[in-house]
């Protein structure tokens, strides 16, 4: 079976979904801190929090897991700014935790969601891989610090892994049986959709001076289903006895805040009142990522690949979900 830590989340959840369509056999463990109960439409839950061992090895003890994807995680940059204890305590501790048990119990398959936040400041656009990691939050510290982590286990005690560092992702499973649900919303497209259905009055545009086209930043949107399906063939490849690696997944296209309440406008037909505010701290102009190593490597290939498609898979979501 696939252990699915964070299955109850947003990506967790669609790559549960995926997995079990392709004929994996899943055990979801989320802690429900931020999970939807509704999400858990797919294989078996158990419902742990990774700072309890003990609950752990339980999981591990019951089920005869194969491989774990590893997708629980805070996931607000702010957030880890002003706490950052809360994201090295869940984020980092706790996947130690995850790692010590796969080892007590020899379990050496790991797809783990990094993320393109352990890059910092663009030097070079688009990113590829190799750039230099220096990330400018505690969110992506700790997730810089479990791909050393793993690097070091990967050497030491023969796990191997595959590392995703994902850019923005966005919309919603096809068929609407889950989406994108935070709470609080921070993200930009839901954001905008809840203005569209009225639910807030605008939407605010955080920083219009940026040296970019139009002055707003740009971000390389990609697919929730289109994560899936790459976390799919990570494991497949790691199943065919490939190497420890890690790859960027995204879109390889980048769109300006303003290109994207656009495109909203179209899909949703609504007008969307925009605002421009102050810069949002933190934000880099441009994050646009190379993804044509997981494309050569795992033969990965969005399918979602423009803008209308992801806002429109989202927006079905949201109306459902309102
Ligand atoms: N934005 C607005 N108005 C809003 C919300 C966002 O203008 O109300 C802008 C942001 O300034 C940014 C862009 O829209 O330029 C996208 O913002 P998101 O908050 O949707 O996503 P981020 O680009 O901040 O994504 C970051 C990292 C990811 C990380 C994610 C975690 O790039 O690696 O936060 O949530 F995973």
């Amino acid at each position: 079976m696939i252990l699915v830590t964070g299955g109850a989340g947003y990506i967790g959840s669609h790559a549960n979904k995926e997995l079990t369509r392709t004929g994996y056999e899943t055990v979801v463990l989320d802690n429900m801190s931020y999970g939807h109960p509704d999400f858990l439409k797919w294989g078996v839950f158990e419902e742990v929090d990774l700072g309890d061992l003990e609950s752990i090895r339980n999981v591990f003890r019951k089920y005869e897991i194969e491989a774990v994807m590893h997708f629980a995680a805070f996931t607000y940059v702010g957030e880890s700014v002003e706490d950052p204890q809360k994201y090295y305590l869940n984020n980092l501790r706790n996947t130690l935790n995850l790692l010590q048990v796969m080892n007590e119990f020899e379990v050496r398959k790991l797809v783990f969601s990094s993320t393109c936040a352990t890059y910092g400041n663009p030097q070079k656009i688009p990113l590829t891989e190799d750039h230099p990691q220096n990330p400018i939050n505690p969110y992506g510290q700790g997730k810089l610090m479990v791909e050393k982590v793993l690097k070091d286990y990967s050497s030491a005690y023969g796990l191997r892994y595959v590392s995703l560092r994902y850019f923005n992702a966005a919309g919603a499973d096809p068929e609407g049986e889950v989406g994108e649900r935070h709470e609080p919303e921070t993200h930009l497209i839901p954001l905008i959709l809840d203005a569209a259905m009225g639910k807030r009055e605008d939407i605010k545009i955080f920083g219009t001076d940026y040296p970019t086209t139009d002055g707003t930043c740009i971000r390389d949107y990609i697919h929730v289903t289109d994560l899936a399906d790459a976390h799919i063939k990570a494991l497949k490849y790691l199943e065919d006895g490939g190497e420890s690696e890690v790859f960027n997944l995204g879109n390889g296209n980048g769109f300006s805040v303003r290109e994207v309440i656009e495109e909203a406008r179209k899909v949703t037909g609504k007008e969307i009142k925009a605002t421009e505010t102050e810069r949002r701290p933190g934000d880099p102009p441009v994050l646009v990522g190379s993804s044509e190593k997981a494309r050569k490597i795992l033969k990965w290939q969005p399918k979602y690949d423009d803008l209308t498609k992801i806002i429109s898979t989202a927006w079905e979501w949201h109306k459902k979900d309102a």
